[in-house]
């Protein structure tokens, strides 16, 4: 037995990964004109991690220094037993935050169970507040659902909920005072995020609707007042707090402010890709090793302890020219 193996995974640019975002299904009931195609095929069934193989590798990441996991998607609460992968994931010892990206559909019944199941905070997609437009962006989504989803999850307590809302130039970029009012009122966070260009999405010019961080700020200023947040996280997000509210405003700026330097994550698609960058396709496949009839916790572990290797340092998203990367946001997860 190797005894040697380093309980922290750390890369060639000296920074620790200790957070790991899982997505667990490649299928939504949206589809958000930015992440995906009108008309998408998904994974066959064979293709993807089954909830105990998930598991698994979540227990292996923690066993290697991971402290904090982010369940997403495609929409995470739709796979079945999604649930009870939670409860599991959450009480996992060595884990300090088990946390969640969805798009709040189902959460009017899932809410209660995940707060039971040990999650500690929610980040919930939400690009407008007009029903019309909302129906418009996501193509099948329900915006009172995603309301209702959002207030039962008020009620149950959770550390904090952050509001996520990918700002497209001439489709909502009016609106994010009113998204911010919304987020006030609520006393929950919100993130501003600029578009990334993941897969090809006909219909949708991502150049043309590039609308930046510094543009929403300029809007915000007329009619808050934001104060650079103290705070240091590993996150993308660069925090501004409003004054007398307990509303924290994040700007996620891949294009106009790059955050690479401090990154702490990696992520496994459903497939069992574990990709070291969003933004490049640099990836191992943990599937493989995890099907392999000469399979090894040993070896697993050596695998992703050697992938830190290929991290690479940087991503270079270029929105006017076609992607590079052509998987869509719905493998990742964000
Ligand atoms: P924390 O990491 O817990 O702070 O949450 P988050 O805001 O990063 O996570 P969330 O799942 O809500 O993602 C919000 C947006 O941030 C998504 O559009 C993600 O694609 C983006 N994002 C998260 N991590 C990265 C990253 O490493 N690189 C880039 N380019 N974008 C990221
Ligand atoms: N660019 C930026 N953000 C995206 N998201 C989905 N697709 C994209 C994209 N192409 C966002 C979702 C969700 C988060 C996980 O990623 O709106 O809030
Ligand atoms: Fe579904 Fe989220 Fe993609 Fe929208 S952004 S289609 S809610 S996975």
């Amino acid at each position: 037995m190797n005894t040697t193996i380093p309980t922290k995974l750390t890369d060639r640019f000296g920074r620790t990964v200790d957070y790991l975002r899982i997505s667990i299904t490649d299928r939504c009931d949206f589809r958000c004109v930015y992440c995906m195609a009108e008309d998408m095929t998904f994974l066959p069934r064979n293709q993807i991690l089954s909830l105990e193989e998930i598991y698994m590798l979540a227990k292996t990441f923690v066993e290697l220094g991971v402290k904090k996991i982010r369940i997403t998607g495609g929409e995470p609460l739709v796979r079945k037993g999604a649930l009870e992968l939670f409860q599991q994931i959450g009480a996992l010892n060595g884990l300090h935050e088990l946390v969640l990206t969805t798009n709040g559909s189902q959460l009017v019944t899932a809410a209660p169970i995940l707060k039971a199941a040990n999650v500690k905070r929610l980040n919930i997609s939400l690009d407008t507040l007009d029903a019309t437009k909302f129906k418009e962006l996501t193509r099948t989504g329900d915006l009172q659902q995603v309301l209702n989803g959002i207030a039962a999850s008020k009620k149950v307590g959770f550390e904090r909920i952050k509001l996520n809302a990918v700002i497209l130039k001439n489709r909502n970029h009016k609106e994010v005072c009113d998204l911010v009012q919304f987020a006030i009122d609520n006393e929950i966070d919100i993130s501003f995020i600029e578009e990334m260009p993941l897969g090809v999405v006909e219909k949708h010019n991502r150049a043309e609707a590039y609308y930046s961080s510094d543009e929403i700020r300029a809007d915000l200023a007329q009619r808050f007042t934001l104060i650079q947040s103290t705070e240091k996280t590993n996150a993308p997000s660069d925090y501004s707090d409003i004054p007398n509210t307990k509303t924290r405003v994040g700007f996620i700026s891949p294009h106009s402010h790059n955050f690479c330097s401090t990154c702490n994550r990696v992520r496994l698609t459903v497939e069992g890709r574990l990709l070291l960058c969003l933004g490049n396709e640099h990836s191992i496949d943990l599937k493989e090793i995890l099907r392999s009839p000469d399979f090894s916790s040993e070896k697993l572990k050596q695998a992703i302890i050697d992938s830190m290797e290929i991290k690479p340092e940087k991503h270079e998203f270029n929105i006017k020219e076609q992607p590079i990367i052509l998987r869509y946001m719905n493998m990742t997860g964000g």
